[in-house]
């Protein structure tokens, strides 16, 4: 057993680029005056985020992709029943309660910032979608931007609890792993290294969509925002 990499530069890169966008967007709005064009232009990079951890989800390394850890009931259950036991065993990746959170995530976040596009300050600032939308889908959108913040906010206390039970009680360290990408395993389970090349393709080929989404597909702005 020797310590190998396990999260990849990808996927260590997301969590703490997400981890201070969603802390950007709550500052944005409810510290900061006057601070809406932040707000969106990091919406939009958050957009391109978790669309970009979606498709590393697919084509990523071996502990970045759904495939190894979306596990069923059964499998979560009898991980439960084994933290219970004194013979405790560690999954090289997430944990199979753990892999609940990364699509938990893509979907809340993805949600908060594509209601985002559609939703106004009904003041000065309207996101690009907002006039191309009808008064009834604004308002569901509106009320999705202001409520789903507070759903994310609570899955966050929940992993962080976990991760501290996992620390305090467990005395088992998920945290430093997640920043060097490195955990102590057998040479097998390791990963080789974070396949850069195509992250950075696939992180261009994000970049360009979204820029097509927020700045060239919109309708145009009506004057009565300025
Ligand atoms: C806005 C706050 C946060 C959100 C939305 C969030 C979300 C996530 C997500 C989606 C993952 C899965 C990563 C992936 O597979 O790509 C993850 C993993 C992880 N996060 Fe966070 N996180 C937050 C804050 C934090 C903080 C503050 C810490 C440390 C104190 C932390 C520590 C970790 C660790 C250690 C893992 C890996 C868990 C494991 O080994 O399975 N997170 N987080
Ligand atoms: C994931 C990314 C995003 C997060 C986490 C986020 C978060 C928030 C939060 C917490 C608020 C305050 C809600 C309240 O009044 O209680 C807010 C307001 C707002 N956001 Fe976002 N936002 C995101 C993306 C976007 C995007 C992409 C846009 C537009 C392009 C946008 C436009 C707005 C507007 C216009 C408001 C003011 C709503 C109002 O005053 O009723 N947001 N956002």
């Amino acid at each position: 057993m020797k310590k190998y990499l396990v999260w990849d530069i990808p996927v260590r890169l997301f969590h703490w680029l997400l981890v201070l966008c969603l802390f950007g967007q709550w500052f944005t709005t409810e510290v900061l005056e006057n601070a809406m064009h932040i707000h969106f232009y990091i919406g939009y990079f958050t957009l391109g985020l978790i669309i970009f951890r979606l498709l590393w989800g697919f084509f990523g390394t071996r502990y970045a992709k759904f495939s190894s850890f979306i596990a069923g009931p059964k499998a979560i259950i009898s991980y439960l029943q084994s933290l219970a036991s004194k013979q405790k065993s560690y999954t090289t990746g997430h944990n199979p309660l753990g892999g609940l959170l990364l699509p938990a995530v893509l979907i809340l976040v993805g949600l908060q910032a594509i209601s985002g596009l559609f939703t106004s300050d009904d003041i000065v600032s309207a996101g690009p979608y907002y006039d191309s939308a009808n008064s009834v889908i604004q308002g569901w959108m509106q009320w999705l931007h202001k409520n789903i913040f507070d759903v994310l906010m609570g899955l966050v206390v929940i992993h962080l609890l976990a991760i501290t039970w996992y620390k305090l009680g467990l005395k088992h360290d998920l945290i430093t792993p997640m920043l060097t990408g490195q955990k102590v395993v057998e040479v097998s389970k390791g990963i080789a290294h974070s396949k850069l090349v195509k992250a950075f393709m696939l992180a261009i080929t994000v970049g360009i969509f979204i820029y097509w989404l927020v700045e060239i597909n919109p309708p145009p702005v009506e004057e009565y925002y300025y």
